[in-house]
């Protein structure tokens, strides 16, 4: 065993065949504002605050820092931060409002104190920041006792990543998805960390090909093999801070479109008109909610992008406009891969604007993709996303608002199944290889299509669901989790990583529902469905070679079951629209690990199974066929079981029974969750009654409401509605009061009702809205109807 010796600073060490060099003393230091520069002999640090809780580190190891950020980093201008800057023999100390890095000189070592004096985060003593010969640059971290990891993105695996290794290599997998299939679709090379230190985060602003390893007992690292070191810390009052942090730096999703968090019927292929057609009737004979149908690969002439098959869609627009009559979007795929082929119209501009990437020495880069051999537009360039984005007006004009981004890792047919490394992006000027830039190339592919769309739409909210991606991808697209397979695994995985893809700043997430390869089942796609009534992205999609799966397949028990839960999905749209505007403003996650919600309970801390919908609903998905019942933890407090409004203890485990149509779902007792009726698509009755249900009395109750009219930008000017209900009760007298705090927009509703759920008994209602009220005494439940507008309204109900 070798000593630490071996690995001393400035002095070489080789591990696997590969040296190792770490960075030594610092021998100046200048300070600029919030920004400090440490030299190193040769190589340089910056470390720069962005606020009072958040700073950057950037490396060269050989000479001075390269100061550009990527695309990921969306705000660019913060505040000046108030930094104290002092320093001793040992130490260079920076000081703001919140935390205190104190850099140990020599060598260069990183430490950051919580205002308390507690150490939350530091460089490994033996080895922080280095390099080895082939470039790679890294930085070892110690790691505490009880430090939990989460976040990393789309990855398989539970919830809590620490004692594993993750890798950021966008990858097109199509092998059964499971932990060793670690590098998935995106990558997103942020984590969070939470120990009884506290919390914080870090981000690693590389889009080549980075490591997190978690495997040690009392340090962790993390590695890029092309580019710089760049990272950001985040530290945070706790997680939700954390995130919300996060995305104030690389942004958040937009307000997407109501009808796309409807239910999607998805197929690879429906392949001609008549299916389609025959796929949407069904769904409105049957009566089963849908907002989207999806035209996979086959509605393309030889696989061109922009274009239309002429024999199986001979006339799409037709198409989309009859479907847009019953209530339904279509939503294309379009893939990078442009056709190597001289007689189509995408690929001679392509060649002519030299729009295409290519090697060094000139040639374009070709690989094969569906259509065969193809070019690859060069999206890091802003005149080629231009020119990307108005080719989208081949769809718009057939009516067409969503478009789905596939392939964007990029996906290639061959061994290393993406592009060659050694492509050079022309990157707007700073060219680089393909290996610097790989986890980007999604990105700026959805951002390309985002923006195109927002353009030719003028004034309608584009909705983009891509399958790569990379930091910051939440400002353009929603992201679905690519090739799962109708497996119960599958399933089960799913929930933790939406959860870790909402801890990195992605709401908008859903998997496969029914999964894509393998054949599905009856009970599998019942149980799937349950869960998507909840997932922010729903859509049931499945491969061309396994059995159809629409939820009629299986029979009528399953149809059942599926339409329930849809229709529950569409029922809670308001709530669900509330979280997305919430998403939207904050940046937190729509589906959190209860970790997020309770982290002063340590059972929540590696709870994979079930989570939260916002801050008051739990749902707990059977994920196995065997599951009769179901182990379902309720943290501390009282729940209301939704089915049955029984009330249970928090605190404990408690069995639930799930017969196929149950999937457990609580709410926190208290909680007042607003439904809407069941429509078809989105929009089918507008201005129906919202019904407010309120799971039992529980001191001060609020909620607060937004809507606005869906589809527009128009909420940008202020045309929507924030209101406010809040519950009080004192002796038996519950007063309920209505604000409209902001009230711009006009939804039609007439009516409002709200249902008491839990209440013995109701002597009276008094209040001038007051239309009507009814108790029901076996349900325990009062509905009382009001008339609904824009004037604050208070009314009060005397129990029994
Ligand atoms: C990829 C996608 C899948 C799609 C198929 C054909 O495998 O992940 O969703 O159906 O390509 O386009």
């Amino acid at each position: 065993m070798k000593g630490s010796e071996a690995i001393h600073p400035n002095k070489i060490s080789v591990e696997k065949g590969i040296t190792h060099f770490y960075i030594g003393q610092v021998s100046v230091m200048r300070h600029d504002k919030a920004s400090i520069y440490f030299n190193c002999g040769p190589a340089q640090v910056l470390l720069r605050f962005l606020s009072p809780s958040l700073f950057r580190v950037v490396l060269n190891p050989y000479g001075e820092v390269d100061e550009k950020t990527t695309d990921a980093v969306y705000k660019r201008d913060w505040p000046e931060v108030e930094l104290d800057v002092s320093e001793d023999d040992e130490y260079y100390h920076l000081t703001t409002s919140q935390l205190k890095v104190k850099v140990q000189k020599r060598p260069l070592r990183l430490a950051v104190y919580t205002p308390e004096g507690k150490v939350i985060h530091q460089d490994d003593p033996v080895r922080g920041m280095g390099w080895t010969e082939q470039k790679q640059v890294f930085c070892h971290k110690t790691m505490h006792g009880d430090e939990k990891f989460y976040g990393f993105g789309e990855k398989a695996g539970y919830l809590n990543k620490r004692g594993t290794r993750q890798i950021m290599w966008n990858s097109d997998v199509y092998a059964p998805h499971n932990e060793e299939t670690n590098a998935l679709y995106q990558s997103i090379p942020f984590f969070t960390s939470l120990s009884e230190k506290g919390v914080y985060g870090l981000f690693l602003d590389n889009p080549g090909k980075t490591i997190f390893d978690l495997t040690g007992e009392e340090s962790y690292s993390f590695t890029a093999e092309a580019g710089k070191l760049d990272y950001y810390f985040f530290y945070g009052q706790d997680l939700k801070d954390v995130v919300s942090q996060y995305t104030e730096l690389t942004g958040r999703m937009p307000l997407p479109p109501k009808w796309a968090i409807g239910y999607h019927q998805s197929r690879y292929s429906y392949q001609t008109e008549d299916e389609v057609r025959e796929v949407a009737r069904t769904f409105r004979e049957k009566q089963i909610p849908c907002d989207v149908i999806y035209l996979d690969i086959h509605y393309m002439d030889g696989y061109r992008v922009f274009t239309w098959h002429p024999a199986r869609f001979p006339n799409a627009p037709q198409l989309i406009q009859d479907l847009s009559q019953q209530g339904f979007h279509v939503i294309p795929i379009v893939d990078p891969g442009v056709k190597k082929d001289p007689s189509y119209r995408v690929y001679q501009e392509g060649v002519k604007q030299d729009y295409f990437c290519r090697y060094l020495e000139g040639d374009i880069y070709t690989g094969e993709v569906w259509p065969g051999e193809s070019a690859f537009p060069d999206f890091t360039e802003e005149k080629v996303r231009k020119w990307w984005g108005k080719l989208h007006a081949h769809y718009t004009e057939a009516g067409i608002k969503g478009i789905w981004n596939d392939m964007n890792e990029p996906a290639v047919f061959n061994e290393t199944k993406t592009m060659d490394v050694d492509v050079i992006h022309k990157n707007d000027g700073d060219p680089k290889p393909h290996k610097e830039l790989h986890n980007l190339y999604g990105y700026y592919m959805s951002k390309a299509t985002y923006e195109g769309l927002k353009e030719l739409l003028a004034g309608e909210r584009p909705f983009v669901v891509t399958r790569a991606g990379y930091a910051g991808i939440q400002r353009y697209a929603a992201v679905w989790t690519g090739d799962n397979r109708s497996f119960w695994e599958h399933l089960a995985m799913c929930i933790p990583m939406f959860l870790n893809m909402g801890i990195s700043g992605l709401p908008f997430v859903g998997a496969d529902i029914g999964g894509f390869a393998h054949p599905a089942n009856g009970p599998l796609l019942a149980r799937w469905t349950q869960l998507g009534t909840f997932t922010p992205f729903c859509r049931n999609h499945s491969a061309l070679d396994v059995p159809r799966q629409e939820p009629w397949v299986f029979g009528e028990e399953i149809e059942a079951i599926c339409r329930r839960y849809i229709e529950l999905r569409y029922q809670l749209l308001p709530h669900l629209y509330t979280l997305f505007y919430q998403a939207a403003q904050t940046g937190l996650p729509i589906l959190r690990p209860l970790v997020m919600e309770f982290p002063d309970d340590p059972m929540t801390h590696d709870l994979a199974d079930q989570f939260m919908v916002g801050e008051d609903i739990l749902v707990a998905p059977v994920y196995r066929p065997d599951m009769h019942a179901r182990a379902v933890y309720l943290p501390r407090g009282q729940w209301i079981n939704y089915w049955t409004k029984e009330e249970v203890s928090g605190g404990q485990y408690v069995l639930v029974p799930t017969p196929l149509e149950i999937m457990p779902i609580f709410v926190k007792k208290g909680a007042i969750i607003p439904h809407g009726v069941v429509e078809q698509y989105v929009g089918e009755k507008q201005g129906a009654p919202l019904t407010m249900h309120v799971f039992g009395l529980h001191g001060e109750q609020r909620y607060t409401l937004y809507e606005d009219d869906g589809h527009s930008f128009d909420y940008e000017k202020g045309c929507y509605n924030l209101v406010e209900w809040r519950i009080t009760e004192d002796s038996g007298k519950v007063s309920v009061s209505y604000q409209p705090r902001h009230y711009q927009y006009d939804s039609g509703r007439k009516e409002c009702h709200l249902v008491l759920h839990g209440v013995d008994g109701v002597q009276e209602v008094r209040g001038d809205t007051v239309k009507d009220w009814q108790y029901e005494r076996e349900k325990k439940q009062l509905t009382v109807t009001v008339e609904a507008g824009s004037d604050p309204d208070t009314y009060v109900i005397r129990l029994k």
